[in-house]
């Protein structure tokens, strides 16, 4: 059984700092959902609301059309992965996996069955006598997941579960996450502000910032065509660049916005000189001032030197009036999504 997730208007302040606002989100049975969003935009807050450890201030949160708002935790069968597994350390990775079901009296055949049925998905079967303490990080991150599986959750909610681990650990747990998720089919809610954890990982993304989401739809969509200025800004790499268009109309200031990959190194376009470069994966981002004045971004394949004057054409552009896409008739446009 898979599980649908609807907040309707949900709102929550801490003091007169209303971190969720007015918030709406629909979540399919079975989907993986991406919260991603800076440091501080609520995410946790969010994830709470819906675990039920915090009480929104209005708005509804219903799990396949169940009004859960009013129940405590242990009553919404919702799973949460923190950031900080807060695993016993000196107790047996069987011990810790096993520990939600002893607390709800469940059966030793139970546990045995669904302690080495999960242990075995996740792949930490192999550890499951040994402390919890001399396990690696990313089976550590694995067995705080199994301690949530065996409790057969409707819904999985995780907060920042990769984050503590390095680099090249993080990668492999990412692509072992999504093969869970695909095999459990749940519904999962993920929280991060890495944006490829959240490209790699996602059915859909809900980008949060100001309480509320600036966009929800596929990554690469929101990547492509960002709705607002500020999300082709904060998504990327680079943030996408923007210069000003003489609109004859004169409704508002109006932008050209591309990214740097859209650009063509050449002898037509913008005069601009290079003012600093980063290379990588064998090309190049020029950081550049161009001889109208806004400072860009753009990549090429050819090392420059800093202080060379060079000319660049964008090949694909958008067209942004006061901070909002114009959005021109019969583009097609990420799907499905909303601006809340
Ligand atoms: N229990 C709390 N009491 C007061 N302020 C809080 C509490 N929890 C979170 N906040 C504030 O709410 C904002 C959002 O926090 P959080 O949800 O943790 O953001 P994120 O997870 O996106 O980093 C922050 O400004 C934080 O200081
Ligand atoms: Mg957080």
């Amino acid at each position: 059984m898979t599980y649908k997730l609807e907040l309707t208007k949900v709102s929550k302040s801490y003091g007169d700092k209303k971190v969720i606002d007015d918030l709406s989100l629909g979540i399919e049975p079975g989907e993986f959902f991406v919260v991603l969003g800076p440091s501080g935009e609520g995410k946790s807050t969010l994830l709470k609301l819906i675990a039920g450890i915090e009480q929104p201030d209005s708005g509804r949160i219903l799990v396949n059309g169940v009004d859960v708002t009013s129940q405590p935790p242990n009553k919404r069968n919702i799973a949460m992965v923190f950031q900080s597994y807060a695993l016993y350390p000196n107790m047996t990775v069987r011990g810790n996996i096993s520990f939600p079901l002893r607390m709800h009296g469940a059966s030793k055949d139970t546990i045995r069955g669904k302690v080495e049925s999960v242990s075995k998905l996740l792949k930490i079967d192999s550890v499951l006598e040994s402390p919890v303490s001399k396990i690696s990080g990313g089976q550590q991150q694995r067995v705080a997941l199994a301690r949530a599986l065996v409790r057969d959750p409707s819904v999985f909610l995780l907060d920042e579960p990769l984050s503590n681990l390095d680099a090249r650990v993080r990668l492999s747990a990412r692509a072992e996450l999504k093969r869970i998720q695909r095999e459990l089919n749940q519904t999962f809610v993920y929280v991060t502000h890495d944006q490829k954890e959240a490209a790699s990982l996602a059915d859909r993304v809900g980008v949060l910032h100001g309480g509320k989401f600036e966009c929800v739809s596929r990554y690469q969509d929101m990547y492509e065509a960002p709705l607002t200025k500020w999300l082709g800004d904060f998504l990327g790499d680079f943030p996408m660049n923007f210069i000003p268009i003489n609109s004859g109309s004169g409704d508002g200031a109006v932008e050209a916005g591309f990214r740097p990959e859209w650009v063509k190194v050449g002898s037509e376009g913008f005069h601009a000189e290079v003012e600093a470069i980063e290379s990588s994966g064998g090309l190049y981002y020029l950081f550049c001032v161009t001889h109208e004045g806004p400072r860009v971004v753009i990549r090429d394949s050819v090392r420059r030197e800093v202080g060379e004057e060079i000319r660049f054409k964008p090949v694909k552009q958008l067209t942004f009036r006061n901070g909002m896409l114009v959005q021109t008739p019969g583009e097609k446009l990420s799907e499905p999504s909303s601006r809340a």
